[in-house]
C-alpha cells in the first residue's frame, strides 16, 4: 500500500511554495513550522500567498522573533485565528532565545506555544526526516474511509489511539516524511470530503469503504452543539464618516476585520456596555441610535445581534483605544472592505435605517 502511494505522490505532487522540487530532501524546520501552521484550519489555495509574503518578510526564526506582534499580525491578517499569529511570535522568540535552533525531539517541541501533535510531527518527519507520525483531518477521513471506523478521533482517548495507531504505521519505514506527506495531498486532492475521485486513488483496491461504496458515511459526522450568543454590533461612525473595525479583542472573528461586538442581554436598554466602554468612551459619542437585530451562525455559535448606530464627536475617533488592533475605514468603502458576513448584516441595517 505505501509503495503505491509513494508512486502515486512522486508522479502528481503539486508544485506549493514550502515544497521542495527534490521531495525527498529535508526541509527547514521553520519553514515547515510556518506552513504547516497556517494550514491548520486555511486551506492550502489561500495559504500559499500568504506563505510567499511572509517567508519574504521573515526568512527565519530570528528575524521573526524581533518583530512586533503587531507586525507579525499584518501579515498574518485574512488568515483568521489570531492565537496562532500569537503564538507563532512567543514560540520564536523562545526558539531564537536558545540559539535559533529548533528542538528536534516530540517532547521539546509540543511545550512550545502553538505546536500540537500534528505540526510537531510535521516537523521532525518533513524537516528531521524522523520515523515521526502526524495526524490531520486529512489522514482521519483516509483512515476512517480505509478501514471503515466509524467514530472520529475527537470522540475518546481510545479513539484518537486507533488513528494514531495508523498514523504510526504510515510513519514506520524510513521514508515517513515522504508518506505523511503524499497522504495530506491524497486527503486534499483525491479523498476529499465530498465526492472522492475514488477512480484517481492508489488506495483504492485497499479501501473496505470504497469496496463497499459507501465512502460518503465515513468519516462520521461531529456531533455539532452551538452555542447561543447575544451581543451587540456597533457601527461607530467618526465625525469625518469613517467606520470602525477591529481586529482582535472582539468574541468572534479574531485576525480578522469585523465590526465590534460585545456580549449583552437580550433586550438591554439602550447604552453601552463597560467592555464597548473602554473602546468607545462615553464622552466621545455623539449620537447612539439602535438599528434593529440580526441572527448569525457561526460553527460553534447561533448569534443575535443588536446594532447600534454610534456616531462620534469631532476628534474623538483618535481616542478608540487598542490601536494596534483597530482600522477606521472610509464609510464609502465600508461595505467591500468588511468581507464579513457578520459584519456585513449590521452595515446594512444601518445603512436601511
Ligand atoms: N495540508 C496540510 N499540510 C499539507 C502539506 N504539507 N501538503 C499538502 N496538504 C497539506
Amino acid at each position: 500500500m505505501l509503495k503505491k502511494l509513494r508512486t502515486w505522490f512522486t508522479k502528481n505532487a503539486a508544485e506549493l511554495p514550502w515544497r521542495l522540487d527534490d521531495l525527498n530532501a529535508p526541509r527547514d524546520p521553520y519553514a515547515v513550522w510556518i506552513s504547516e501552521t497556517m494550514l491548520q484550519q486555511t486551506q492550502v489555495s489561500t495559504v500559499r500567498d500568504y506563505y510567499v509574503r511572509w517567508m519574504k518578510h521573515f526568512p527565519n526564526v530570528n528575524k521573526l522573533a524581533s518583530a512586533t506582534e503587531d507586525e507579525v499580525f499584518r501579515y498574518w491578517q485574512g488568515l483568521g485565528y489570531y492565537s496562532r499569529a500569537k503564538n507563532i511570535l512567543k514560540t520564536a522568540k523562545i526558539i531564537a532565545g536558545s540559539g535559533g535552533k529548533f528542538p528536534e525531539t516530540r517532547d521539546a517541541l509540543e511545550k512550545l506555544p502553538g505546536i500540537g501533535a500534528y505540526t510537531a510531527g510535521a516537523i521532525l518527519s518533513l524537516a528531521y526526516h524522523q520515523r515521526e507520525a502526524i495526524l490531520d483531518g486529512n489522514l482521519v477521513r483516509i483512515f476512517s474511509r480505509l478501514y471503515k471506523l466509524s467514530f472520529l478521533p475527537t470522540e475518546n482517548k481510545k479513539a484518537a489511539e486507533i488513528y494514531w495507531e495508523q498514523a504510526r504505521d504510515v510513519a514506520r519505514g524510513s521514508k515517513a516524511y515522504l508518506h505523511n506527506e503524499a497522504l495530506m495531498e491524497l486527503g486534499r486532492t483525491i479523498c476529499k470530503v465530498r465526492n472522492p475521485l475514488c477512480d484517481k486513488c492508489p488506495l483504492a483496491t485497499a479501501c473496505r469503504a470504497h469496496s463497499d461504496d459507501c465512502c460518503a458515511a465515513f468519516p462520521p459526522a461531529k456531533k455539532r452543539t452551538q452555542q447561543e450568543w447575544h451581543g451587540t454590533v456597533l457601527v461607530v461612525e467618526s465625525a469625518d464618516h469613517k467606520i470602525l473595525g477591529v481586529i482582535a479583542g472582539c468574541k468572534f472573528f479574531k485576525g480578522q476585520l469585523s465590526l465590534p461586538h460585545f456580549e449583552s442581554p437580550r433586550n438591554a436598554t439602550v447604552g453601552l456596555s463597560a467592555e464597548a466602554e473602554k473602546l468607545i468612551p462615553d464622552d466621545d459619542i455623539n449620537s447612539l441610535k439602535p438599528c434593529g437585530k440580526f441572527r448569525h451562525s457561526i460553527t460553534t455559535h447561533k448569534i443575535e445581534c443588536d446594532v447600534l448606530h454610534v456616531t462620534l464627536r469631532a476628534r474623538a475617533a483618535h481616542t478608540a483605544q487598542a490601536a494596534n488592533a483597530i482600522q477606521w475605514i472610509p464609510k464609502s468603502k465600508s461595505m467591500e472592505t468588511f468581507a464579513n458576513s457578520f459584519s456585513l448584516k449590521a452595515l446594512k441595517l444601518v445603512q436601511k435605517d
